[in-house]
């Protein structure tokens, strides 16, 4: 036996799927067929035969973002990479009854989350969204997450099965991964979920898999779905496609998916009814998939369910006072301390601080959550300057942008669009294949820049606005839109582009960037100018997302100059006790849809830095980004944080850990380059439409302790507020289980009170190419008090001392001669101690 022993038979599961089954055989096959695909994008059919309502999905691993065109406000969690680098899966777990609380509050039953893709590569588009370059760190965290949310009857989509560690061409690319890789590194959280939290639901990717048994989108790949989730993991949920992913009718309902989303349309329906009629699927696995969503149905209460969705309470759990605390304290929490000189924390009671200076652009302007379908419309804004000014009140605060970290300008404030004839709004008319007009010009609220109110005939759409600018000085004015257009400013024209959009602006491409045309106006002292602007565009047939007119305007209202905005930070910082310098990256940077080119903080801030840095010996850089961005300047200032991207809470949060008043406890769940040049796997671009996973199992820091590299900080680094000694191994003892528990005794040498974070290591004495030289086996946190030792019992599962063998098709316990390591990062570790022997157990290799 071992950690991951098959869940042990339930009879009364078995009870329930028999009942299931009895039920579904009464259905007419066409009812059955129909269930399994969506009816909208976010909801499935009813079953009334069934007594089954509608089951309601949305996105997405931070918050409820719910089903309404326009979102609705729901608690908005810091990034699954800051939950991540708290290594606390007991928060985790409090994060996933906030959000099924978040579901229920919002009529949601399953909840498309979380990303347990590892972080392959630093320029990942997702990388924000998935929690680790880890495996056991992943799915330990997902799977707390996901156990706690469903303990309350919501239910949870782990996505992306499998191999979609990357953005570029997501739709079409083929990851090539061993087998025995799959299962050891990428699998490996995906089990941890399914065996040990028991997940209802599980996402099939956009890509394909080639994992040397065949190669199949993932949406259809029978080896993965079939064999591996659903026999051998005993698998009982529901495996949904990504939306829009699946395309295929047969090979597909064969290969494991059940469910096809979003609906309607899409590869089933009729066409899988026919399949059925043709003998190329056999009715049992229709009948099967049928079990699977009623068995969810059941799991999550839309089965017999009078009424669905509680009122959205004034009160509402968003914004409780309970979940404001939560939120807070995981922001403070995953803060991981980079360097601190001792200038930190910033004691209001104790320190000196007469004035300080808070700059940068997301001191102004946070970068909170990250693009794409994890977007989530907060209730409120903690923002750095309102919670540095309850936390410092008798500080003077000077706050400065200090340049700008975005490529485009930001959304118009639609108060300043108007008609040609003056009404509020623009003015949006449309036309049919053959330009004839389709029903009456009509008036759109300029904040709306995804028109999707727009009928199915519909090919093309005029658009003719007036901007007013009344600040004088430099305007900038862009528009954003989708697809073939002609745009024109005052008359002249200054876009245009004849290739067409379709649902791939959506799914899959930079297309989704908000780029477009961008000119600059002048305004003077006296008068305001407007601006006639008037497009023609195409209209987007994305098929199941809808057909949608785009027209984004954005206005950057006070486009001085950065040489002068720099000016008057650095001016700022040299006048105050003390600079906190806030930057980082925007979702232009870090989003679904699409990767990053290289890891470059955007704009000139590094030059803020570094000039704020020469006026003001006393300053300290948080950096606000989910993913990896170099930092040259590291070692050179006084104290640097990464504060990620933190939600709702942000400001009250980084207050916290500047001030001490919690711990900045966190640890890197990935490794911080300091080279680009360095970073093992640099670009996730397809080659002839395949991504080789060449590096093999060596993910993350396996490669980089592989190749020898120095990183700017490790993984598992971070500093917090204590002082400590590197642990030692106390003791280790073989459980009958074949796991190892290993004691790891800690001990704060520094005068506070401080949280560490144990992390064990297995390593291989001899290298060898087919296992990582080192890896986290276990970890666990201990607050300890100043002065103080602790001991900490940590189990290292049987998995960890195992190799999938691709001849055999199983676990086998590995022979190579191992040894344990502990520490508070990968790299600065106790001296290497052999295994205890392992005759002392009887061990069973798992299945
Ligand atoms: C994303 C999924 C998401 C789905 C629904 C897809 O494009 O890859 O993560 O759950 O859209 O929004």
């Amino acid at each position: 036996m071992n950690a991951f022993a098959a869940v042990p038979d339930n009879p009364q599961a078995k009870a329930s799927a028999a009942t299931l089954r009895a039920r579904i055989e009464t259905l007419p096959l066409a009812d059955k067929v129909r269930l399994l695909t969506g009816e909208t994008s976010w909801t499935l059919f009813a079953v009334p035969e069934l007594d089954l309502s509608p089951i309601v999905v949305s996105d997405g691993p931070i918050g409820i973002r719910g089903i309404e065109q326009v979102s609705t406000e729901a608690a908005q969690m810091p990034s699954p990479s800051a939950v991540a680098a708290t290594w606390n899966t007991d928060l985790a777990a409090r994060l996933g009854t906030l959000i099924a609380g978040e579901a229920r509050r919002k009529g949601i039953d399953v909840v498309l989350a979380p990303v347990v893709n590892l972080q392959r590569t630093p320029v990942g588009g997702r990388h924000f969204e998935c929690y680790s370059e880890d495996p056991l760190l992943t799915g330990a965290i997902a799977a707390s997450y996901v156990a706690a949310a469903q303990v309350e009857g919501v239910g949870m989509s782990v996505k992306h099965f499998i191999g979609n560690e990357s953005e570029t061409d997501r739709t079409t690319y083929i990851a090539k991964v061993s087998e025995r890789v799959l299962r050891e590194v990428y699998l490996a959280p995906f089990e941890t979920v399914v065996r040990e939290a028991n997940v209802w639901s599980v996402m099939a990717a956009y890509n394909g898999v080639d994992d040397g048994t065949g190669v199949a989108p993932a949406t259809e790949h029978d080896h993965l779905l079939n064999d591996v989730l659903k026999r051998e993991w005993g698998f009982d949920g529901v495996v949904v496609s990504d939306w829009l992913a699946a395309n295929s009718t047969v090979e597909s309902a064969l290969g494991g998916l059940d469910l096809v989303m979003p609906g309607p349309g899409g590869p089933w329906q009729d066409k899988l009814l026919q399949a059925v009629h043709d003998g190329l699927v056999a009715e049992s696995i229709i009948d099967d998939k049928v079990e699977r969503i009623l068995r969810l149905g059941e799991r999550v209460g839309a089965v017999g369910r009078v009424a669905h969705a509680v009122p959205d309470a004034p009160d509402a759990l968003h914004s409780a006072p309970e979940t404001r605390a939560l939120l807070r304290e995981t922001v403070a929490r995953s803060i991981v301390v980079l360097g601190n000189n001792g200038i930190l924390p910033l004691d209001p009671a104790r320190a000196a601080i007469g004035s300080i200076a808070l700059i940068g652009p997301a001191a102004v302007d946070p970068f909170v959550q990250g693009g794409g379908s994890a977007f989530v419309q907060a209730p409120y804004a903690s923002t750095p300057e309102a919670a540095i000014r309850d936390a410092f009140p008798h500080a003077r605060l000077r706050v400065e942008r200090g340049g700008t970290s975005r490529l485009h300008a930001p959304a118009i404030d639609p108060a300043v669009v108007t008609t040609p004839g003056g009404s509020p709004g623009y003015e949006l008319s449309l036309f049919d294949a053959h330009g004839h007009p389709l029903g009456d010009t009509v008036v759109v609220d300029a904040a709306e820049s995804w028109n999707r109110d727009v009928p199915i005939e519909a090919r093309s759409a005029r658009v003719r606005a007036r901007v007013r600018l009344t600040r004088p000085g430099p305007n900038r004015l862009e528009v954003g839109v989708s697809g073939a257009h002609e745009v024109w400013f005052d008359g002249e024209l200054v876009s245009a582009s004849t290739e067409v959009a379709n649902s791939n602006v959506i799914l899959n491409s930079s297309a989704n960037h908000p780029v477009g045309p961008a000119k600059r106006f002048e305004v003077g002292d006296a008068e305001p100018v407007t601006k006639a602007i008037d497009a023609e565009l195409q209209v987007v047939d994305a098929e199941a997302y809808g057909t949608f007119v785009r027209f984004e305007l954005r206005h950057e209202p006070h486009d001085i100059d950065l040489d002068d905005e720099l000016a008057a930070a650095v001016e700022a910082a040299a006048e105050a006790d003390v600079a906190i310098v806030l930057i980082g990256t925007t979702e232009e940077t870090e989003s679904e849809g699409w990767d990053r080119p290289n890891l470059d903080l955007p704009g000139r801030q590094n030059e803020l830095v570094t000039r704020v840095l020469a006026v003001n010996p006393r300053t300290i850089v948080v950096v606000n980004a989910g993913a990896p961005v170099l930092l040259p300047w590291l070692d050179d200032v006084p104290a640097v944080l990464w504060w990620w991207l933190p939600g709702q809470e942000a400001g009250n949060g980084l207050a916290d850990a500047l001030t001490g008043r919690v711990e900045p406890s966190g640890h890197l769940p990935w490794t911080l380059p300091a080279r680009f040049a360095d970073v093992p796997v640099q670009d996730a671009r397809p080659i002839d439409g395949v991504i080789d996973y060449v590096e093999g199992g060596d993910v993350g820091y396996r490669s980089w302790d592989r190749l020898e590299r120095t990183p700017a900080r490790p993984f598992g680094f971070g500093l917090g507020y204590g002082a400590w000694a590197i642990p030692h191994i106390a003791g280790t003892t073989w459980r009958p289980d074949g796991s190892l528990v290993v004691s790891v005794e800690v001990e704060n040498r520094g005068d506070r009170d401080s949280r560490a974070t144990a992390q064990v290591y297995l390593e291989c004495v001899e290298p060898d190419p087919d296992r990582p030289l080192r890896w986290l086996a276990g970890f666990a946190l201990l607050d300890v008090h100043a002065g103080q030792r602790a001991v900490t019992d940590i189990v290292v599962p049987c998995r960890q001392f195992e190799v999938w063998s691709e001849e055999s098709q199983q676990w086998v316990v590995s022979t190579a001669e191992l040894a344990i390591r502990v520490g508070q990062s990968s790299r600065e570790l106790s001296p290497s101690r052999p295994l205890p022997n392992r005759d002392l157990i009887h061990l069973q290799t798992s299945q």
